[in-house]
């Protein structure tokens, strides 16, 4: 990894200060580009919004009027900006992630909610239209409690259980669970084994598992170093081991004609819709693409109706 410039030289910065947050963004954006920061203008503002406790279009506003620096709030900027250059994720540094319409909490031991999920929450949405009143609905592997809480924040009449394994994870959904206000059976446990009091009750599940092949470890530092292995990686040779058995869990809970509704990676697409098929359960199974077009969630109609 190449290592972070200092966004201060030492004693150039006194001899030299930045006057405004407008140069010590453009500072910050370049150390976070030399550092392989994805997106580092957007970072370098985030950062600062989160630091100055403003959102980003009064944040950019307060660049544009060239708003002097003050000292303390620059020492906390600077930390902040020297941890992203070394490529811990953005929402670890400001405790937040963006899903749907919610704002999560995040940090350490839980899986950062991904924008190509939100598509899983659409196709949710469109068979929840065309399910009973009050379907319930099952989030296996929730993480932060992403998927389970757009779905509580969306469909409101919808009765919505949700399962993690990992303890760490499992208290990060649970603080988002209380903050939203929302009503989820939160639950600590194995997807494959969960839910016995709904065996075949269930209309919609949902669920984005761990489906990374042991040998394709994430490029991403962010994702490699800080997303937990268990959220990572799905085992067996082509990663499928875990998403097929909650899979199979999804058939001993869904009703008749109930739907599952699983993430995967951009090359398994086929794989899992032949698996599926092959089972038996399912009948209809379909794959679709997420925002930019990639293959990321299977479909499947519990068959037996
Ligand atoms: C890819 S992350 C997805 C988290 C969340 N659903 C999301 O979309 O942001 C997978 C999650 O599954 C959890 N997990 C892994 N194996 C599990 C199992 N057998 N039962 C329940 N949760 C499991 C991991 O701890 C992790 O939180």
């Amino acid at each position: 990894m190449t290592p972070a410039k200092p966004l201060r030289k030492d004693g150039d910065d006194r001899q030299n200060p930045y006057q405004n947050w407008g140069d010590v963004v453009r500072a910050a954006a370049g150390v976070l580009a030399a550092a392989g920061v994805r997106s580092p203008r957007v970072d370098a503002e985030l950062l600062l919004a989160h630091v100055l406790d403003r959102d980003l279009s009064e944040l950019r506003r307060a660049l544009v009027l060239g708003e002097p620096v003050g000292e303390g709030e620059r020492a906390a900027y600077d930390r902040l900006v020297e941890q992203r250059a070394a490529r811990v994720p953005l929402q670890h540094l400001t405790g937040v992630a963006h899903f749907r319409r919610l704002s999560l909490r995040v940090g350490p031991g839980v899986f950062v909610p991904r924008p190509e999920t939100e598509v899983l929450v659409d196709l949710a949405l469109a068979d929840l239209r065309a399910a009973g009143e009050a379907p319930v609905v099952v989030d296996l592997c929730t993480g932060s409690g992403a998927i389970a809480l757009a779905v509580a924040d969306e469909w409101p009449e919808a009765r919505v259980h949700a399962v993690e394994l990992s303890e760490d994870a499992h208290a990060w959904a649970a603080a988002n669970v209380a903050r939203s206000g929302l009503r989820v059976d939160l639950r600590l446990g194995d997807a494959t084994t969960a839910f016995e009091d709904l065996l075949g009750q269930v209309d919609v599940v949902v669920s984005n598992p761990p489906y990374i092949p042991p040998g394709s470890v994430p490029v991403d530092p962010e994702v490699r170093d800080h997303d937990p292995e268990v959220a990572l990686y799905g085992l067996g040779e082509d990663g499928l081991q875990v998403p097929l058995a909650v899979a199979a869990r999804a058939a001993e809970l869904l009703v008749p004609g109930g739907v599952l509704l699983m993430e995967h990676a951009d090359v398994q697409g086929e794989e899992l819709v032949r698996r599926l098929t092959a089972t038996g359960n399912w009948t209809e199974v379909t794959d679709h693409a997420d925002l930019t077009g990639l293959p990321r969630v299977t479909r499947a109609v519990r068959g037996g109706r």
